[in-house]
């Protein structure tokens, strides 16, 4: 008979040790990408702006898994809440690894429906908002930090009309990355965008008015779920060697 010896294999989590801020946390992607995070090893701060409830159910979720989290009100629209945001994560989680800018609002329309108060909230919280974090955040960024951008697959393609705010938000997001790679690369951090297709969330629910012909522009003939964005913003988080690139997490939307 011959002895076994009992091997115990344990990989280490891959974000142990970092601290992550998800902004617009409380539910949808960001939730997703909060608690992916989370197993991955980190400990997350998420904002939120009326989900106070469910951005605390979040960090709950995020302490049972043995990681420290805090829910933060941040209103993206407002530059001092979108850099306090990261000050405010540092203070209570000791510094800041992972900055995802996933908080923004959706704002669709005719062209000339969209009026000046419509153009200047979806650029305050889609690009202005992302703009200040990412500066707050590179001041204190240690090597080795990670920013991840939630863009949209509209960025790539716009399957129809109603989309002039929203596309023009998220594109901008796409040159802010490229700037950030080039800028923050000589310390070592990077910077990635990530564009979802038609996701299941509040924004875009996937038994809503438009999800049939959004479901049928994708490849995969569906819509997505947040988990499945979540993981490549959780992948992005950990990657060394990936910067200033384009990812689209849409089915296919672009094919
Ligand atoms: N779902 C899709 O099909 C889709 C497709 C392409 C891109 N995206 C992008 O994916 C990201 C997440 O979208 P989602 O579908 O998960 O949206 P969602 O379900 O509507 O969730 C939005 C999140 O953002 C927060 N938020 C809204 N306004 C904010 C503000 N002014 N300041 C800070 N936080 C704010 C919300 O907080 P409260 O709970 O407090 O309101 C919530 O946590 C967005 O960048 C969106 O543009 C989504």
């Amino acid at each position: 008979m011959t002895s076994q010896a009992t091997h115990t294999v344990t990989t280490p989590a891959p974000l142990e040790g970092k601290v992550a801020l998800v902004t617009g946390g409380s539910r949808g992607i960001g939730a997703a990408t909060a608690l992916r995070l989370a197993r991955e090893g980190a400990d997350v701060a998420v904002t939120f702006v009326n989900g106070k409830e469910a951005a605390e159910d979040v960090a709950g979720a995020v302490r049972a898994m043995g990681r420290r989290a805090v829910a933060l009100r941040a209103d993206g629209a407002d530059p001092n809440e979108a850099a306090g945001a990261v000050r405010r994560t540092a203070e209570a989680l000791g510094g800041l690894d992972v900055l995802v800018n996933n908080a923004a609002v959706g704002v669709l329309g005719p062209l000339e429906s969209l009026s000046l108060a419509d153009v200047d909230r979806v650029l305050a919280v889609n690009v202005r908002g992302v703009f200040l974090a990412c500066q707050a955040a590179a001041a204190i960024m240690p090597e080795g930090g990670r920013i991840v951008t939630v863009g949209s697959c509209m960025t790539q393609r716009v399957p129809g009309p109603g989309g002039t705010l929203y596309a023009t938000s998220k594109a901008a997001l796409t040159g802010l990355t490229k700037a950030l790679a080039r800028e923050l690369g000589g310390r070592g951090i990077t910077a990635n965008v990530v564009h979802p297709g038609p996701i299941d969330t509040d924004m875009n629910p996937a038994d809503g008015p438009f999800a049939a012909g959004q479901a049928a522009m994708t490849a995969l003939g569906r819509f997505g779920a947040a988990e499945e964005v979540a993981s490549t913003v959780a992948h992005l988080a950990g990657a060394s060697y990936v910067t200033g690139a384009e990812f689209s997490v849409d089915g296919g939307h672009a094919a």
